[in-house]
């Protein structure tokens, strides 16, 4: 039996060729598997919709979720340059997040306004609203912002008032669990609800340094602490404050309220 000779270009060739195998091994999982990453980020987003709406149940399937998002929510592109309705693109599929990195989609939020640190905003945001008997019961408004160590992708749920918190709720960021990352915690949002986000047409709502006293009479425009993440919470007061102003949905809210949207 003859025996190969090793060389150093053997080896070489060798390597290369494994490397190549693995990479085109690699690079057709990540394609064949895109289709379902992006398919269950979706859900993932249609799910955090439904429990900012209180339309999730505990244990509901990604088909269920699909069912009732499509049965009961109505996604509407927002020109968030103008405050209108927009059907320029098809709210089901636009990527929101997607259009921020699209110079033709978004642009640069000028340093002095850019006060939730996301340096972008693009031209159109989805909104979901939820009606009853053709009335709006609640309106969930996409946010974003930076805590501490991450960009926050959430909802805030307005009652039909349009200044009514009715919840609040993340789908993805890398704050620290057990610090920033409480702010996932049922029980810390459970006390957004009810909240008033706006005092003389301004967007005031925060979240305070430790709890609020229920005689202040600003208690309806705070909301408690997260202990050892006041960084977090200070971003989480920055995001309010940018999406519900006027860089966000502020003059589309007002335009809405008025039956002019
Ligand atoms: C490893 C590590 C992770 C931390 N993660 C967070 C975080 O996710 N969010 C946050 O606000 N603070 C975080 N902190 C704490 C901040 O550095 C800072 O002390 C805190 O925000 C102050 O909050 P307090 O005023 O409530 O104590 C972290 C600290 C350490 C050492």
């Amino acid at each position: 039996m003859s025996k190969l000779k090793e060389t150093p270009t053997r080896t070489l060739v060798v390597t290369l060729v494994l490397c190549l195998v693995c990479s085109i091994a690699v690079s057709a999982a990540a394609l064949i598997l895109r289709p379902t990453q992006q398919e269950n980020a979706l859900v993932d987003r249609q799910r955090a919709v439904l429990v900012i709406a209180e339309l999730w149940q505990p244990g509901m399937s990604s088909d269920e979720v699909r069912e009732v998002f499509s049965s009961r929510v109505t996604p509407r592109l927002v020109d968030l340059r103008t405050g209108d309705y927009s059907d320029a693109f098809d709210p089901h599929t636009f990527d929101q997040n997607k259009a921020v990195a699209d110079s033709a989609l978004s642009s640069m939020i000028p340093e002095d306004r850019d006060i939730a640190s996301i340096r972008r905003l693009e031209h159109y945001a989805v909104v979901y609203q939820i009606e009853q008997n053709g009335e709006l019961e609640r309106l969930v408004l996409p946010v974003r912002g930076y805590g501490l160590w991450s960009t926050m992708y959430g909802f805030v749920a307005l009652q039909s008032d349009l200044e009514t918190v009715a919840g609040i709720g993340f789908y993805q960021h890398g704050e620290t669990p057990g610090l920033g990352g409480e702010i996932d915690n049922p029980n810390w949002q459970a006390k957004w609800v009810g909240k008033k986000v706006y005092q003389d047409g301004e967007p005031v709502l925060r979240v305070i340094k430790g709890s609020v006293n229920p005689q202040s009479p600003q208690a309806d425009y705070q909301v408690d602490a997260i202990a050892g993440a006041t960084l977090t919470a200070n971003g989480v007061t920055h995001m309010i404050h940018f999406w519900l102003g006027e860089d966000g949905f502020a003059p589309f809210l007002k335009k809405l309220s008025a039956g002019e949207a």
